[in-house]
């Protein structure tokens, strides 16, 4: 029994109905959350984008005819009411911005009705991810998504705005291009003009911008769509959108200085919030050294203490085989007030090193009645465990954990220890923003998986000027003129000044382990271009999802995209990916190996 909306037109929002439209009639529009049937008189709660209002259907004051036909309203049915806003005659709701009105409904007309749904539309859903993402429509009809997808669009405005202002140009560029070597793994997409041949869908802009700045378009930016088939996590997806820009005649200082004026437009805009400016910056090293990571949550301390040089001399085989390596370490973290830790909970923390690849976790339990308890007592003297302790500013009740071995692994398992201290002892709170750039990246990375050094950034990175003549005696020492933008342990953005003097480049693909030849093969658009008078040129792109998932304070990226894919790159949904007719394999010349 749909009617039509024929001859109603909606006056406004459930919610847009403010205090002085007391008294007139309101024609409103929407969904039954729900319905209460009182004998004579039924309250709807009707809900559209904006909220809820209270309907009341009055036995004594409305028509027979529309009365009846209220009862047989039930939730998510759509509807079309007219009736007149009064203040609320029963208790006023305080959740409700319209909780101190409702409108006395005159005429009703359902335009659709509604299976029973699979589950309530209500906010916090305790209803299973796998049930709401298969039904991501009606998922997306709470209000904290609703909420999402509003601030979402507002993020979108704002940064529009702001870089148009600024003199900058909204270029797209392809998403069918070339596949490239030096990235995550592509999306490829056939060729049927080509059989054999393929696309690949792209994992950033990255050299179009580029190539636009050859072209002289000096202030490149691009709301884009990003593909990368990596393994999924909270803030990670297989698709996603950056906001992409580039900008020409321009060093680290220009890029910094227009994205700070960028954030703290953006926050004050959509949240209301000053972003304090400068915006801090902190060498990457630093990072490492003070917090084990590259992207560090500043909002609380547990930092790392670089105990080498104390335990040095300890008859200990752990801390000596780690400080015999080229680059190891024995570092700690005190965590204050655990010190009095059961043996069970003490395991955990060991596995969990173990599991992010320390051989295992040492540890001084400084309980509060005073007594000492060491996985390593038997390793050092009093003298030289009171040394350590006092290295670590160790006091009664505090639990110091110390892990010993190459500084990458040392920084990986302290610094994630310290995030787990974080979210089990709730030490930071989500509406606590704080922004830390990262800067003076190594350049090169070293792949022990390929043997080979690779670009940490990319392979289009610019070295700084002063450590460039290290390039063949210690590549890995080398620092690049690269850039991260961090908020609370995230990385939500990243950005280098570009190689764009030739020579540079060749030298680049050299210890990347390029031939000429495959360099060419790869990049010779680029290359070529560069041939042509190619400005200087910087940029950097954020993670749209990544920052906005932050911004609503929400758990995980899908929260702020409408139709997110799952941990295996699935959709629930629409059940993508899925297997496709013969003909269409056929037309591509692909052939699927039969199952066994
Ligand atoms: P990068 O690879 O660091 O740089 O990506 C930029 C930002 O994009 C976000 N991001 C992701 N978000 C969600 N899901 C993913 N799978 C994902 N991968 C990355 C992160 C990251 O900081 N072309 C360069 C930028 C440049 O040099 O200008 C680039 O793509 O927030
Ligand atoms: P073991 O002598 O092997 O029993 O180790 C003594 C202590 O050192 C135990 O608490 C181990 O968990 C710890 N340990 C072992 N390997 C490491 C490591 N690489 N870093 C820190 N502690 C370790």
């Amino acid at each position: 029994m749909a009617e039509s909306m024929k001859g109603m037109k909606r006056t406004c929002r459930a919610a847009e109905v403010t205090a002085d439209m007391i008294g007139s009639e309101v024609t409103l529009m929407g969904w039954v959350q729900k319905s209460r049937n009182k004998g004579g008189i039924i309250f709807v709660d009707l809900r559209d984008r904006s909220g809820i209002m209270q309907l009341i259907f009055d036995s004594k004051e409305t028509e027979e005819e529309c009365f009846s036909k209220a009862t047989k309203l039930r939730s998510e049915f759509v509807i079309a009411v007219r009736g007149t806003v009064r203040k609320r005659e029963g208790a006023v709701n305080e959740k409700l911005a319209t909780g101190s009105m409702e409108v006395l409904v005159n005429y009703l007309r359902i335009l659709a009705e509604s299976e029973t749904p699979p589950f309530p539309i209500e906010e916090n859903s305790k209803t299973k991810d796998e049930i709401r993402l298969a039904h991501r429509y009606l998922d997306l009809r709470r209000p904290d998504l609703q909420r999402n997808m509003k601030l979402r669009s507002d993020v979108a405005y704002y940064t529009r705005e702001f870089f148009h202002d600024e003199g900058f140009m909204e270029i797209e560029t392809p998403m069918l291009g070339k596949s490239t070597p030096e990235g995550a793994r592509d999306y490829l997409v056939p060729s049927r003009i080509h059989p054999g041949s393929f696309y690949a869908l792209p994992q950033s802009p990255q050299l179009f911008k580029q190539l636009l700045m050859c072209s002289g378009y000096d202030r490149y930016i691009q709301l884009a769509r990003c593909f990368r088939d990596e393994d999924l996590r909270a803030d990670r997806q297989p698709e996603f959108t950056q906001i992409d820009m580039e900008l020409s005649f321009v060093d680290v200082d220009d890029v910094i200085d227009v994205n700070e004026r960028y954030l703290k437009y953006l926050f004050k805009k959509t949240l209301n919030i000053d972003v304090p400016t400068p915006i801090p910056r902190m060498t990457w090293i630093e990072a490492m050294n003070r917090f084990g990571s590259d992207k560090p949550d500043v909002r609380f301390g547990l930092e790392l203490v670089d105990v080498s040089e104390v335990v040095k001399d300890f008859d200990f085989a752990v801390f000596k085989n780690a400080l015999s390596l080229k680059d190891g370490s024995v570092r700690g973290i005190n965590v204050k007030g655990q010190g009095n830790m059961g043996r069970k909970q003490i395991d955990k923390l060991v596995e969990m090193a173990k599991g992010m690849g320390a051989g295992g976790l040492a540890y001084i339990q400084l309980k509060d009645d005073g007594t000492v308890k060491s996985s390593f007592a038997k390793f050092m003297t009093e003298d030289q465990e009171a040394a350590l302790i006092e290295a670590m500013k160790g006091e009664k009740g505090d639990l110091l954990l110390f892990a010993a071995d190459r500084n990458k692994i040392v920084w990986n398992v302290l610094g994630q220890l310290r995030l787990h201290f974080r979210d089990e002892l709730g030490l930071t709170r989500k509406d606590d923003f704080r922004f830390l750039w990262i800067v003076e990246f190594p350049l090169l990375e070293w792949s022990d998986e390929e043997n080979r050094f690779m670009a940490m950034h990319h392979p289009f990175t610019m070295p700084m000027e002063e450590d460039w003549d290290k390039i063949d005696s210690d590549p890995g020492s080398v620092r690049a003129k690269a850039y991260d933008i961090t908020l609370n342990g995230n990385e939500i953005g990243g950005g280098s000044v570009r190689i764009h003097q030739n020579d540079i480049q060749e030298k680049m693909f050299e210890v990347l382990g390029f031939t000429k030849e495959r360099a060419w093969e790869n990049f010779k658009f680029l290359l070529t271009a560069f041939k042509y008078g190619v400005p200087p040129h910087a940029g950097l792109a954020y993670g749209l999802d990544r920052l906005v998932m932050l911004m609503a304070q929400a758990d995980t990226i899908r929260d702020v995209i409408a139709f997110p894919k799952v941990k295996d790159a699935s959709d629930l949904m629409t059940e993508a990916p899925s297997r496709v007719d013969q003909k269409q394999l056929d037309e591509l010349g692909l052939e699927i190996p039969a199952e066994e």
